[in-house]
């Protein structure tokens, strides 16, 4: 079957009261359009065509903007799935309706006018739609030999859908908007979902949609009783639940799919073993996968292509994005990891800010306070305080006293700092990179490090330290009567 997809996304959104376009707002990290792409790809279409208005620039780049980078170091195969078909974006320049959005996807894209298989239509609007259901529905579609089938679904709210007016036979013979329905056809709870199978023989009857006048829009919904009307055959399946099928429309409806979509990702990890405290309050990315008796705890963000293996614990407060946190790793309190790898029972936070392009070996420690960027550190290595470690290649068994900093800017360049096996930095180091401590190599508490450090030797930059007899007393004298010091003994 040669399959194409259309997505309508060029509506203006007014019920959202909000300046952003409506299928750009997000269910989690990603925009609901993408959400319906997304399960569009995973069909495998031939090609996938998206309506968009006026605000076309504003909804390309979001949607070609990836919010995630494909491929994440140390990551496992697999974590880049969902690959997306390809795209492309037709603009309807004024909102005419559904009706018409379609016949702009027919007829501005000239390898579509020619395309003779099926056409599935989505609209951005329902992003909680799975690739799974979307299966089922052209199995339907096509073993039914139907000219045009459509999703439906039963509403316990029908009010804001286009409800199924089905004959004695039970079969469907047209759709009504909740607007031009009688007060009967509003008591009918199965509703449409805005989801199309359209055999290519069957657009032709796109042109016979009358102007709505109530509207002002052409409503692709009369695409069916047109159909039927001629003979065509049609059929609706009432696969979809409420749940899945949602249309968004306004803000509430976005939390509410929100909170849905939240429920099924956590769901389906306490399912595979997943432990959580409080799984309302923790939010993952559909594009995360999580090992079992791992176990997380409130108000954690998993987003993007992360990967977190088994038997970690993530602490209050953490946010993980695009990164691979290897088996038995303990994220503690507050802390953002991004872009990065972390090793095999490694520790890191609490509040520790682990920036793209790093890899923390395994059994290592990041604590407080310490921002890491662009670095390699080796195994058991440790930095438990306050420390900005930037563009550093650190070897294993490395001790990073507090408040060590990597001078890695030169205010035009970055340089890197090269810190090897079993090196111990004393506290309050500053490495004006780029330099290099060679094996073994210890540096004294509050030295200022600008040439290389041979391997096994001592290096201490500091000034030396005097002590100047009595030079408090003698001061004191001076400046003020008052501060007498009190000679040993005296009471
Ligand atoms: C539509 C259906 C309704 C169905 C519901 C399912 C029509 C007339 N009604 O109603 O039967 O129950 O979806 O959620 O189709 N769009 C365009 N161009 C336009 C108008 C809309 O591309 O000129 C896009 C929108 O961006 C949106 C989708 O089409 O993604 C649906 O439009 P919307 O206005 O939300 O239709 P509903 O009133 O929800
Ligand atoms: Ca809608």
């Amino acid at each position: 079957m040669k399959l194409a997809v259309v997505i309508l996304a060029a509506g203006r959104g007014e019920r959202m009261n909000s300046p952003l376009p409506k299928v750009l707002h997000g269910i989690f990290d990603k925009p609901m359009l993408q959400c319906v792409i997304d399960s569009a790809s995973g069909l495998k279409p031939s090609k996938i065509v998206i309506v968009v208005g006026k605000n076309y620039g504003e909804i390309k780049d979001a949607i070609n903007k990836s919010p995630h980078p494909p491929f994440i170091k140390g990551g496992r195969e697999g974590i880049t799935k969902g690959k997306q078909s390809s795209l492309s974006f037709v603009i309807q320049k004024k909102p005419n309706g559904t009706g018409d959005a379609l016949v702009r996807a027919k007829s501005a894209l000239g390898g579509l006018k020619d395309f003779i298989g099926t056409i599935l239509v989505l609209n951005g609007d329902v992003p909680l739609i799975t690739s799974e259901t979307l299966k089922k529905f052209l199995s339907l579609h096509l073993r039914g030999k139907n000219d045009i089938s459509l999703i439906s679904f039963a509403a316990a709210n029908p009010a804001s859908y286009g409800r199924i007016l089905r004959d004695r036979n039970s079969r469907i013979n047209s759709i009504v908007e909740d607007k031009d329905a009688t007060e009967a056809q509003r008591k009918i709870n199965e509703v449409n979902s805005g989801v199309y199978a359209i055999k290519s023989g069957a657009l032709a009857l796109l042109k016979e949609i009358p102007l709505n006048a109530a509207k002002g829009e052409y409503y692709l919904t009369d695409i069916i009783g047109i159909a039927g009307n001629k003979g065509y055959k049609i059929n609706a399946y009432c696969i979809g639940s409420e749940d899945e099928m949602m249309g968004v429309n306004t803000i509430p409806e976005l939390m509410k799919a929100r909170k849905i979509f939240r429920e099924r990702l956590a769901d389906a990890w306490i399912k595979k073993g997943v432990i959580f405290f409080d799984h309302d309050s923790v939010f993952i990315s559909d594009s995360v996968v999580i090992g079992n008796n791992t176990t997380i705890y409130p108000d954690v963000c998993l987003e993007g292509r992360t990967e977190i293996g088994r038997g970690c614990t993530i602490y209050p407060n953490v946010r993980i994005v695009d990164s691979v946190i290897k088996d038995g790793v303990v994220v503690k309190d507050s802390t953002v990891i991004e872009g990065s790898v972390i090793r095999a029972k490694a520790v890191v936070g609490p509040f520790a800010h682990i920036r793209p392009g790093c890899d923390i070996g395994s059994e290592a420690k990041i604590g407080n306070f310490v921002e890491v960027k662009k670095s390699v550190l080796g195994g058991g290595t440790k930095a438990s305080h306050l420390s900005y470690l930037g563009n550093a290649s650190i070897g294993k068994g490395v001790n990073i006293g507090a408040g060590t900093i990597t001078c890695n800017y030169d205010g035009k360049k970055k340089s890197r700092t090269t810190i090897e096996d079993g090196a111990f930095i004393g506290s309050d180091t500053q490495l004006i990179a780029p330099v290099r401590v060679g094996r073994g190599a210890y540096i004294g508490a509050g030295s200022t490090i600008t040439k290389c450090v041979p391997a096994m030797s001592l290096s201490v930059s500091r000034v030396e330290q005097k002590n100047i007899e009595g030079w408090a007393r003698k001061k004191f004298k001076i400046q003020s009567s008052k501060f007498k010091v009190k000679k040993k003994g005296n009471k």
